[in-house]
């Protein structure tokens, strides 16, 4: 492979490097939702989120100890994956700032344990928080799916920094 190599045993951490060399991974793009401790609807945009096991079915996704959003996830018991398609690059973009209206103009419903589904969603995954692990500067959700729902449209993918639609298959 002809490539610059950073070796952090003789190098200090770039994290702007590290961060780019993270984004050649592309993926999907995702809003997980829960109850805020107000009651309110919160979410935010998510891309760290992969599947774990079929049995027992468990996701995981990742949470930057730095978010607003942080201490609603730690008191809710549940959260919703909504996985978004090629049409909700807006949506997207709306979810990944603070705001204290995040859910303005969006069309949702409540899932398990009363989490908000988005209705624009292509897919949608409704868990039970069943661990926190820690996970440096962020802490891991690992999940386990109480009810899941799926519609058939493109996805909305993430690579690089910048959002994508799906080409030709290969
Ligand atoms: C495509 C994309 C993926 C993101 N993935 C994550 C993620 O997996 N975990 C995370 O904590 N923040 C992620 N973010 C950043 C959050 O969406 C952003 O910080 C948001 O403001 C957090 O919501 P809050 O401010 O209400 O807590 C992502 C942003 C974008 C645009």
């Amino acid at each position: 492979m002809n490539a610059q190599i950073t070796d952090l045993s003789t190098s200090d951490l770039d994290p702007i490097a590290l961060r780019s060399t993270l984004g050649e991974f592309a993926t999907g793009v995702t809003v997980v939702t829960t109850l805020g401790d107000d009651k309110a609807p919160v979410g935010l945009a998510a891309n760290s989120f992969t599947s774990v096991s079929l049995d027992p079915p468990l996701i995981l996704w990742s949470l930057s100890l730095n978010a607003p959003s942080l201490s609603a996830f730690r008191s809710h018991h549940a959260f919703c994956v909504n996985i978004l398609c090629h049409e909700s690059k807006d949506l997207a973009l709306q979810f990944a700032r603070p705001s204290d209206d995040k859910f303005a103009g969006i069309d949702w419903e409540e899932g398990f344990g009363d989490t908000p589904v988005l209705n624009a969603a292509s897919a949608v995954l409704e868990c039970e928080t069943i661990q926190r692990i820690p996970g440096g500067d962020h802490e891991i959700y690992l999940g386990q799916v109480r009810r899941f729902r799926k519609a058939e449209k493109p996805p909305l993918l993430f690579h690089n920094g910048k959002f994508l639609q799906a080409g030709d298959l290969l």
